[in-house]
């Protein structure tokens, strides 16, 4: 295939899956690429991210502040070059994409405006229309992928299995709209095909979220790195709706409460920071309320007038609710935990390189060191902008042998199955929400040996019904990876919480890595052999 702007016959320096922030950066600054993605351009998580960029551009703050913070809440498993690379190239990636279109909001001298968020020491996330931040930074990428000739994107075309030849992999199978399977081929395939939150049955994840990108790299060998740490958000709306609406972590920024049906502040005993307390704390005090009664988010005090009503600083927020019938400013708002991020995914060292030749990830697909066990709000779009710019330039630079290391890992075999399923046959629904209830009671916020023992003899009786369709086929190949690295895990840390073994291990921690030690893989260390700052 060729697009407009590319030589005809000439092979795309990359094949990019996925078209989230990640994906779409990669294509900017590569070039001379092709794009698939499943539905349109600019579907998927990065567009409904309400939370911000995280980027320490304000007085008296310091990327090495912003770095300490990712680290602080990570609960140990960041590798440290990764996160100081990610904050300090973050000013960077915000003044990019200013100059790509993006309408940031402003303070009154021009700069972006800075708002605060659990596990940040200062005011440093930037937003824009408010809580529609992934929407105004997609739109700005969309519309600079669609202005260059060289980048072609293939809509509306699933991604099967990658391709593998002479040892690398050189390409990708995709199924289109009408079922028929072809491979495209380049000279390297990138995956940033985002998360998996569709393993679950409450998650904040749109329909596309169904682990494709990392079932497939599992499928061809690839080691992926601590698929156990799942991170849930402590505030989505309450209710039937799937996905379940996000309530932004900047509402607790601005001083939010959570509250039981008494009223009463259940966090404040808690953790000193309350409801600013790390991620995975207040996710896991609001699951534990839950199990009492129901739980809610009080907002109404934040509209505060003229220039700072409600739907001026929350308008996603303040829809979702009005949409089902709650008035935040009137009234608290019902909450759940929900899934919101994987952390783990497939392992690359500070380029994107992942551990087989010819394969890079990027984006929430990909675990290079960052988040740790828990990952700090606002640092995903950021990672994505990052990753995406390191990855094109990795590719451009086609760099000889990395090598990947992970000392005292803890190893385990992927299942690795036979036959692809017939793209043409349907989904079985049943069993599909079958799994997702069954994740999310066991492979969810609290976790223990026979919950999860118990999942994993559920998904054993649903695989074969499961793994007749392509989507069915990638979230029991995820479930399966999270359940079995969450029963190897006997520790609780970050996202992953045992009942059975409530205490992290001593020590700094070890990662779990699956691979499949029969598959030849390259080995990487953090940063390869050759460093580079990407020009922002
Ligand atoms: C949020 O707005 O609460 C989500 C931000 C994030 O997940 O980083």
């Amino acid at each position: 295939m060729s697009g407009p702007g590319r030589t005809p016959g000439a092979l795309p320096r990359a094949l990019i899956v996925g078209s989230g922030i990640a994906g779409l950066t990669a294509a900017l600054e590569l070039g001379h690429c092709t794009v698939v993605t499943k539905t349109t351009l600019g579907e998927g998580s990065s567009r409904w991210a309400q939370g911000g960029l995280a980027a320490a551009i304000g007085p008296g703050d310091s990327t090495a502040d912003h770095a300490e913070d990712t680290r602080a809440v990570s609960s140990g498993l960041t590798v440290d070059e990764i996160v100081d690379m990610v904050t300090g190239d973050a000013p960077g990636r915000i003044r990019w994409l200013q100059h790509l279109g993006t309408g940031f909001d402003l303070a009154e001298d021009g700069t972006p405006a800075l708002g605060r968020e659990a596990g940040h020491r200062s005011r440093r996330i930037v937003h824009a229309g408010g809580d529609a931040t992934g929407a105004a930074v997609m739109g700005a990428l969309v519309a600079a992928v669609r202005a260059r000739p060289d980048i072609e994107v293939v809509e509306n075309h699933r991604a099967v299995d990658l391709v593998r030849a002479d040892g690398r992999i050189v390409g990708v199978t995709v199924a289109g709209p009408d079922g028929h399977v072809r491979a495209l081929t380049a000279a390297a395939v990138v995956l940033a095909t985002g998360g998996i939150g569709r393993v679950f049955a409450r998650t904040t994840n749109p329909a596309e979220a169904t682990g494709d990108g990392l079932a497939m790299a599992l499928r061809a060998g690839a080691p992926i790195r601590d698929p156990e740490f799942v991170q849930f958000h402590p505030t989505a709306l309450d209710g039937a709706l799937d996905p379940l609406p996000l309530l932004t972590e900047a509402l607790r920024g601005d001083g939010a409460r959570l509250i039981d049906a008494a009223g009463r502040r259940y966090l404040t005993g808690q953790h000193p920071d309350a409801e600013l307390a790390p991620r995975d704390v207040v996710a896991r005090a609001n699951w534990a309320a839950q199990q009492h009664g129901a739980i809610f988010l009080d907002a109404r005090h934040l509209d505060t007038g003229p220039g700072a009503t409600f739907t001026e600083r929350f308008p996603t927020v303040f829809a979702a609710c009005m949409a089902a019938g709650i008035d935040p400013r009137r009234e608290p708002i019902p909450v759940t935990p929900a899934q919101h991020y994987h952390v783990g995914g497939i392992m690359t060292d500070g380029w994107g390189r992942a551990g087989l030749p010819g394969l890079y990830a990027c984006g929430e697909v990909a675990s290079i060191g960052l988040h740790g066990a828990n990952r700090l709000a606002s640092n995903s779009l950021v990672e994505g902008l990052v990753l995406g710019g390191r990855v094109a330039a990795s590719i451009a630079d086609a760099p000889s042998t990395p090598r990947l290391r992970q000392p005292g890992a803890h190893r385990i075999r992927p299942e690795i199955p036979a036959d692809p399923p017939d793209p043409g046959a349907p989904d079985d629904a049943t069993a599909v929400q079958h799994l997702r209830a069954t994740m999310w009671r066991h492979g969810g916020l609290v976790r223990d040996a026979d919950g999860l023992t118990g999942a994993l003899d559920t998904l054993d009786g649903l695989r074969p019904t499961l793994d007749t369709g392509i989507t069915g086929r990638n979230l029991a190949a995820v479930a399966a990876l999270v359940l079995r690295a969450a029963l190897a895990r006997e520790e609780s840390r970050g996202g992953h919480h045992r009942a059975d073994h409530p205490t992290s291990l001593p020590g700094p921690g070890s990662h779990t890595v699956v691979q499949d030690t029969d598959v030849p893989h390259r080995p990487l260390q953090p940063f390869g052999v050759h460093e580079r700052q990407v020009a922002s």
